[in-house]
């Protein structure tokens, strides 16, 4: 369903963000004709670049990010004539926001939105510019992306300031983890059936783990990352979110409020990490020279240029939440870079059957696991022990109810920033974050990385290529579990 009429400002339009994920997903949703032909798309960053550069500079991002198969000429086309391209300089008096003004007066009643794609360090100005200029109306929206801060002191300086120019309802936090189908899905599996929310609770539920696994390292983004690190880069936000989702009570409605009250309760139920339990429930890693699918590759400090850097690229935490559904149910979560190989997966697995009425020639009765993978191909899968077939008596056998999307409906997965894009256009806060919720994520984990810090033990050692430090196999052997493997 199209859309209502819309401007888009990308600010950073230059940069990594807006050429691999935003204009692709632009392009995505233009080419389903969901864009209304006035819609425009304008370009803004420091650098003076002409509208025809601009529009030069988006084919040739799409030509890189799009399928050739998805890029047909007169889509391309068209697309590019709704691109402009307008040079601002974001300090509030700096050059450019005159000309900002002039282009988007002339679609003064159409939604408005403003994409910061750039660095927190900018939010703030950029802000402070659009403000000052007058260019929110009515129907203004403003799109920033994580990091947003690095602590929460930092966090809510970033959302202080943002908050002087815009309304919370104006603002929309993208966690792109939200826009991934799977991660929707958990919410249909959830709450579009009757099947597992009787069981979604201490007395059936195990343990979960949530595993975010890359198999690239941090090549070019190493200056960025280093000041940051897998907690920080991944748990804060996208992983705290998956585990929300999973956690949540639910809410009344799908609905932006309705669904971030519900998350909000779960952050606020974490079980404090301090000083005192650390070792106990945290796991950090920096992996070193190995190889990876299929070649040799360098380690952290090698990409980095330095030997001094104690940064994570990988964390395993085992999460409590502290309230009566979950209470014993461990939440244990490991993301990092250069791992084994990419996937993410949620895996949900429940208690052992009480008793079992079968003799030991029926095998091994395995638990119950639901697993939903975000990618790399999306799917949900239960595991089922059913009776293996033919003759040979009462065996039993785990199989797995799977439901792979790309088979089962055999459409285009569409990649999540075009699903958050567009919600931000129909102004749907659901998948997005609320200023309470970023901050109470970060007051779990501001507790963490201190105590990280007062004892200033070095990262584990862990070879590229491999599932991480054999500290993070512990901290899940130890409770008698093991991390799920599947072959893909
Ligand atoms: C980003 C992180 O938010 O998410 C990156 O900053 C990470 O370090 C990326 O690689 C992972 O996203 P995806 O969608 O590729 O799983």
């Amino acid at each position: 369903i199209a859309v209502d009429p819309f401007d888009l400002v990308v600010f950073g339009a230059t940069g990594d963000l807006a050429y691999r994920k935003l204009l692709p997903a632009l392009y995505q949703r233009h080419r389903d004709g969901q864009i209304p032909p006035v819609a425009r798309i304008i370009g803004a960053s420091r650098r003076p670049m002409s509208d025809e550069a601009y529009r030069d500079a988006t084919e040739k991002a799409l030509a890189s990010h799009v399928p050739a198969a998805e890029r047909e000429p007169e889509t391309v086309k068209s697309f590019l004539e709704r691109i402009s391209y307008v040079a601002v300089d974001a300090s509030a008096d700096g050059a450019g926001w005159a000309d900002l003004k002039a282009t988007l007066d002339e679609g003064a009643d159409r939604i408005r939105a403003f994409y910061l794609a750039v660095g927190p360090d900018l939010f703030g100005a950029i802000c402070e510019g659009i403000g000052a200029h007058g260019l929110i109306t009515e129907k203004t929206r403003v799109i920033i992306e994580k990091p947003i801060g690095k602590d929460l002191a930092s966090a809510r300086a970033v959302n202080d300031a943002i908050g002087r120019v815009f309304d919370e309802r104006q603002i929309y936090r993208i966690d792109h983890y939200l826009g991934k189908e799977t991660v929707q899905n958990l919410m249909a599996l959830r709450f579009g059936n009757a099947l597992f929310e009787p069981l979604w609770n201490a007395a059936h539920i195990d343990h979960v783990q949530i595993t975010v696994a890359e198999s690239l390292g941090v090549e070019s983004r190493a200056g960025y990352y280093d000041t940051a690190g897998a907690l920080r880069d991944m748990v804060q936000n996208h992983i705290l979110q998956l585990l929300c989702l999973v956690a949540m009570e639910p809410p009344s409605h799908f609905d932006a409020d309705a669904m971030r009250d519900e998350k909000l309760k779960v952050l606020r139920a974490l079980l404090p990490i301090t000083d005192d339990n650390l070792d106990q429930f945290t796991v950090r890693g920096q992996y070193r020279a190995g190889a990876s699918q299929g070649g040799a590759v360098p380690g952290y400090l090698e990409e980095l240029g330095r030997t001094d850097s104690t940064t994570e690229t990988f964390v395993a935490i085992k999460a409590e939440i502290e309230n009566w559904r979950w209470a014993g149910v461990p939440f244990y979560i490991r993301t990092g870079k250069r791992l084994a190989t990419r996937v993410s997966e949620i895996v949900v697995s429940f208690k052992p059957i009480p008793h079992s009425i079968f003799d030991s020639s029926a095998g091994h009765l395995t638990q119950n696991q639901l697993v939903m993978r975000l990618q790399p191909d999306e799917a949900v899968r239960l595991s089922l022990m059913i009776k293996d077939p033919g003759p040979g008596g009462m065996r039993l056998r785990n199989v797995p109810l799977d439901m792979s999307f790309a088979q089962a409906f055999k459409v285009r997965s569409p990649d999540a920033y075009e699903r958050l894009i567009m919600d931000v256009i129909r102004g749907n806060a659901t998948l997005f974050m609320r200023r309470d919720e970023v901050e109470a994520a970060w007051t779990w984990i501001d507790p963490i990385l201190g105590a990280w810090e007062r004892t200033a033990v070095p990262p584990k050692a862990y070879t590229a290529g491999t599932w991480g430090p054999s500290a993070a196999i512990a901290l899940i052997e130890r409770d008698g579990r093991t991390w799920h493997e599947e072959v893909l």
